[in-house]
């Protein structure tokens, strides 16, 4: 296939292969020269359909550090708004000789059923609350370079795990290493899917934080919260809220993650988010070599 729809569509080799790829990547772009010729014949079209400050600049780097022409499309400045279709929007892209679509969508599945219409190779940037299949990768590859492998790892996930694109992904690729998975959260933020995958639910955040070698605290998404269920900003923050305090308290090494954005004294307070057991910046700066790995990868595939 010439899609990275999701986790779920991929194997361990497949990820063992974008490791390696990436490893090579990452190496080149910390030289004073961080361009490679690798794409000067492929066009990509980054198309974001709700907001991204990570993704979308961390794919432009990506490419433009392969040499691929680039152009990106935000759905607030296109016709998107004068009604055009998804479909539409796409074709008349690809029509200007576009190889390769990066796609952020609101709509669970919009990546694969754009797979399914257009003749273009597709990467899902994230859909809705369903897939963000390279912030898993450059989440792994991230506990792999900081632990030295990935399998046999305990990694929690921490809040609003109903809501979240980066928990399922994160969930298929770190099953898929090896690794041991906890979710932690209110219960009326834990989806009912979680059981069927195999994952226990560690309702209390010490005693997750106890068990694990990494906690990913994820963002409490408030644009798709809905507030009748959801326990109030300060209950959460009491009984989910990672700050120094209980950080210190553990007296262990522990690898802290967010994908970002940072509610910061929400999900984690800012002496976490800026210490020394965060890797949040290295996320980013990793996220930039995957990236680089996957695109690399698929496109060439489509040459
Ligand atoms: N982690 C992540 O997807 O961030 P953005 O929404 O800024 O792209």
């Amino acid at each position: 296939v010439n899609h990275l729809l999701g986790i779920k569509y991929i194997n361990k080799a497949d990820i063992d292969l974008i490791f390696e790829t990436a490893d090579h990547f990452k190496e080149v772009i910390n030289r004073p020269i961080k361009k490679v010729p690798s794409l000067r014949d492929v066009t990509i079209a980054n198309i974001f359909f709700e907001n991204s400050t990570r993704t979308r600049l961390s794919f432009e780097l990506a490419q433009k550090r392969l040499s691929a022409d680039v152009v990106s499309f935000s759905a607030a400045q296109s016709s998107v708004k004068k009604g055009e279709t998804l479909i539409d929007t796409v074709n008349n892209i690809l029509a200007m000789k576009v190889d390769m679509v990066v796609m952020r969508h609101s709509s669970p599945g919009a990546a694969y059923f754009l797979s399914q219409n257009v003749k273009a190779s597709i990467i899902n940037a994230g859909d809705g609350a369903h897939e963000h299949p390279t912030q898993a990768l450059l989440d792994s590859f991230t506990i792999r370079e900081k632990l030295g492998d990935v399998a046999g790892k305990k990694v929690v996930i921490v809040g609003d795990i109903l809501h979240s694109r980066v928990a399922l992904s994160n969930i298929y690729a770190l099953q898929m290493q090896g690794a041991e998975v906890k979710v932690c959260g209110p219960n009326t933020l834990i989806p009912r899917y979680i059981n069927e995958l195999g994952i226990s639910v560690e309702p209390n955040l010490r005693k997750a934080l106890e068990w694990a070698d990494v906690a990913n605290m994820l963002r409490v998404q408030n644009e798709r919260l809905d507030y009748s269920y959801f326990p109030s900003t300060r209950e959460y923050v009491k009984q989910y809220g990672l700050d120094k305090q209980l950080l210190d308290s553990l007296n262990k090494e522990i690898v802290i993650m967010h994908p970002g954005p940072i509610n910061r004294g929400v999900e984690i307070t800012s002496d976490v988010a800026d210490s020394g057991h965060s890797v949040i910046l290295d996320q980013v700066e990793n996220g930039v070599a995957i990236r680089m790995a996957v695109v690399y990868l698929l496109a060439s595939k489509i040459k």
